[in-house]
């Protein structure tokens, strides 16, 4: 069994950066639109700007999500806000700010919704200041059954289970092809998750995650069809750009 307890239970459908497929990515907007499709659950990437605010932003830049082009180690909050990062998806969403945490937490609560908080290490960023700054404020804002934590990053899962303490948080284990130590990588931070890319997964060593006795999420799958089997495998959770689409 997971060392982390007790078990992990997430609904079946996720949206990833929110219903990314319907509103701007990792924004308010498209937190708000899945909650309106009747979604519970949404992943969002967290990252620190240059001056420190944690904001919800998946990319190393804002070129593709927003009306501007710096790093955002190179943005402070301030400058962060003049940008448009709604715009580029579709006029209706023009206007739309880059979140926040802290407004992306307040507006989770509002909704009453779960939250698979991925703690994005885009290259050259620090690991450990990214945790010490979201995974305090998560787990102040949101109940633990409403709260997970996933990385690609060892080094801030390590310091997210180290920041959590003795007090419940589940983390996830993020792969884009399960490797063959998955366990002992997952045992090192009491994962109770592992976080699957779809496509890579072998039917064996989906059965086997389970049979450890982890939560097994996929994504970023959007064809129900092509996903099916899957499910037959034990796969808890697919996180879709439409998990309208999986009702
Ligand atoms: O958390 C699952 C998924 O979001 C990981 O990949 O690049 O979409 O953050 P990415
Ligand atoms: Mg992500």
């Amino acid at each position: 069994m997971p060392l982390g307890s007790p078990p992990l239970i997430v609904p079946r459908l996720i949206a990833h950066r929110g219903l990314s497929a319907h509103a701007p990515e990792n924004t308010l907007a498209a937190v708000r639109a899945a909650a309106a499709a009747g979604i519970r659950w949404v992943e969002l990437d967290v990252q620190l700007l240059g001056d420190g605010t944690p904001v919800i932003w998946h990319d190393r830049d804002i070129a593709r999500c927003s009306d501007g082009r710096e790093r955002l180690s190179e943005l402070t909050l301030a400058t962060a806000r003049r940008r448009d990062a709604g715009g580029w998806f579709a006029p209706a969403f023009a206007g739309e700010p880059m979140a926040t945490l802290d407004e992306m937490l307040a507006l989770l609560v509002e909704l009453g919704m779960g939250v698979n908080l991925e703690l994005k290490v885009n290259r050259g960023h620090d690991p450990l200041a990214l945790a010490e700054a979201a995974v305090p404020a998560l787990m102040a804002a949101l109940p633990a059954e409403r709260r997970l934590v996933s990385s690609f990053d060892a080094r801030a899962l390590r310091a997210s289970r180290a920041l959590a303490g003795p007090e419940r948080l589940a983390l996830g284990a993020l792969f884009d092809r399960v490797p063959h130590d998955w366990q002992a990588r997952a045992e090192a931070v009491q994962a109770v998750s592992v976080h699957a890319n779809w496509k890579p997964l072998k039917a064996e060593r989906a059965r086997a995650i389970k049979a450890a006795g982890y939560a097994l999420l996929c994504f970023t799958a959007n064809d129900p069809r092509a996903f099916a089997p899957r499910w037959d495998w034990g796969v808890d959770a697919v996180i879709s750009d439409d998990p309208t689409r999986f009702l």
